[in-house]
């Protein structure tokens, strides 16, 4: 959800009243800008490409071999195999540079690595500082893995939502643009990325995932799951889309009891207040937290599904690239997003009922998160999108005419305030003391197929003891 504030903004200028004076970004908002502030805001790659800091050049001496001492290494976790399913539909014929430059169209850069130099050519400008926080993430893998990142050119796309539709591209003949973006959905082709805010989401306060993630862990531990409250919790911006919206009405009112209780985030307040409630440590107090889509995927998911909570996870149609490994009934709990508020209200009072089980899904979810999606397996996704990405290229990437080297050091030798915080906070310090985790094997079709429909089931399963519940109910009262 996060996201789309771009558009969101501009169709509603004239309805500002609605957004409370706020721009909601992945499904977190944060103050409004007015239109002309939001076209005169720093533009900070584009800065550091023209800026005086241009002239900082990057050091000669970097390492450009990865020798580490430890030589065993991990199968990667299973949601990485998605990465061979959003490369197929160039598995066959690889990638051509007419392919990559038809995904200029909507790219905001192009990236370029040669010899384990980066280069970026800029097209247009991201929403916030997306495509800077992106490109430091990116600069630390090289940090982490020197000399191991092959050649390799290509687009991406800082927006929220897909823009290649997989019905226009199908068929044997179909030469897809390959382009790089947060998220996707069942229609499109674009390629999942791990979003900015892992390295810090400067303009909403939001730290790094590493120290984020150490936070939470920390406010787990200060309420026992028995002790939170027994209610489902959601706090976010319910303007940026109508399903959002539609979720208020399960707010709890003294006619309707859907055990549900919902907060608006207010940025603006809690800017002023120095962000003293917007803690994500201590927003692990309820035993139930629900996730919902915004705009498109929303950033906050992995800050809900990492609070040993039991996830309330509302259908939805957008997916990043972790989301696509976890099941429900194992990690989360699937809500109907056709009739959320009779789902939350069973959820919550079967998770009551059965709270050991609640909590082993919720305690599930978590280790998900806090494992197979810590900072170093962030890391090994990139690493590994990237180099079978690399493997499709069918030329030979080259340095544009015009393009800009970038290092870490010109990246943070052109920010302040809370953008050079977290960009020092999440660099990587040294090379890793290990190789790669290694990548699993695709599916094969039969396995695919297995595992969608054992998550279709569960949810189906969910939908039948719901329907049972409400059926039962609704007799009682006639
Ligand atoms: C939902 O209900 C709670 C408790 O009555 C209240 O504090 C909160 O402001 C309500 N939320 C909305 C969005 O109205
Ligand atoms: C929870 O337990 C109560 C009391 O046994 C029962 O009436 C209710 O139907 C149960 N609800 C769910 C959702 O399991
Ligand atoms: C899903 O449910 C159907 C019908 O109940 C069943 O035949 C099928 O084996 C289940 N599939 C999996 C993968 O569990």
């Amino acid at each position: 959800m996060l996201s789309g504030g771009f558009f969101l903004c501009f169709c509603c200028l004239d309805c500002e009243s609605l957004l409370h004076n706020k721009y909601v970004f992945a499904g977190v908002s944060i103050p409004f800008f007015h239109k002309d502030r939001l076209h005169n805001q720093e533009d900070y790659l584009l800065g550091c490409i023209k800026g005086k800091s241009f002239k900082k050049t990057c050091p000669k001496d970097y390492p450009t071999k990865h020798n580490p001492t430890n030589q065993n290494s991990n199968i990667c976790p299973s949601y990485f195999r998605w990465i061979h399913e959003d490369l197929k539909p160039w598995k066959e014929k690889g990638i051509t540079k007419d392919m990559l430059e038809k995904a200029k169209k909507t790219a905001n850069f192009k990236l370029v690595i040669v010899k384990g130099k980066v280069y970026v050519e800029k097209y247009r400008k991201s929403i916030q500082t997306r495509d800077f926080f992106t490109l430091w993430g990116i600069l630390q893998i090289l940090r982490l893995y020197p000399g191991k990142l092959p050649d390799l050119e290509l687009m991406f796309d800082c927006e929220d939502k897909p823009v290649v539709p997989l019905d226009k591209f199908h068929g044997p003949n179909a030469k897809p643009p390959p382009l790089f973006r947060y998220c996707s959905d069942q229609w499109s082709l674009d390629i999942v990325f791990p979003d900015w805010s892992f390295w810090g989401w400067a303009e909403t306060n939001i730290k790094p995932w590493e120290n984020t993630l150490k936070d939470i862990k920390e406010g787990n531990k200060k309420t026992n799951w028995k002790d939170r409250v027994p209610y489902a919790y959601w706090k976010g911006n319910p303007y940026v889309s109508p399903t959002r919206q539609n979720l208020l009405q399960c707010n709890v009112t003294l006619e309707n009891d859907w055990n549900t209780l919902l907060y608006i985030q207010d940025w603006v307040q809690e800017s002023n207040q120095g962000y003293k409630k917007s803690s994500l440590g201590d927003q692990c107090t309820h035993r139930y937290k629900i996730y919902i889509e915004g705009w498109a995927w929303s950033v906050s998911e992995k800050y809900i599904l990492a609070c040993d909570s039991m996830t309330l996870f509302v259908r939805s149609n957008y997916h990043d690239f972790f989301i696509r490994g976890m099941v429900p009934l194992q990690h989360y709990w699937p809500i109907r997003d056709n009739s959320k508020c009779t789902s939350l209200k069973f959820a919550v009072e079967w998770g009551n009922n059965h709270t050991h089980k609640a909590q082993e899904i919720g305690e599930a979810g978590s280790k998900f998160i806090q494992e197979d999606l810590d900072m170093n397996n962030v890391y090994n996704y990139m690493f590994h999108l990237l180099n079978e990405y690399a493997k499709l290229l069918m030329f030979k990437p080259t340095i544009p005419r015009g393009a800009v080297e970038f290092c870490p050091e010109k990246l943070l030798s052109c920010t302040n305030g809370n953008k050079r915080m977290f960009m020092e906070e999440s660099m990587v310090k040294v090379p890793s003391d290990s190789n790669p985790c290694t990548i699993p094997p695709p599916y094969d079709p039969l396995s695919l197929q297995e595992f969608l429909e054992r998550k279709a089931n569960s949810t189906k399963q969910v939908e039948i003891w719901e329907d049972e519940y409400w059926q039962i109910k609704e007799g009682a009262i006639v």
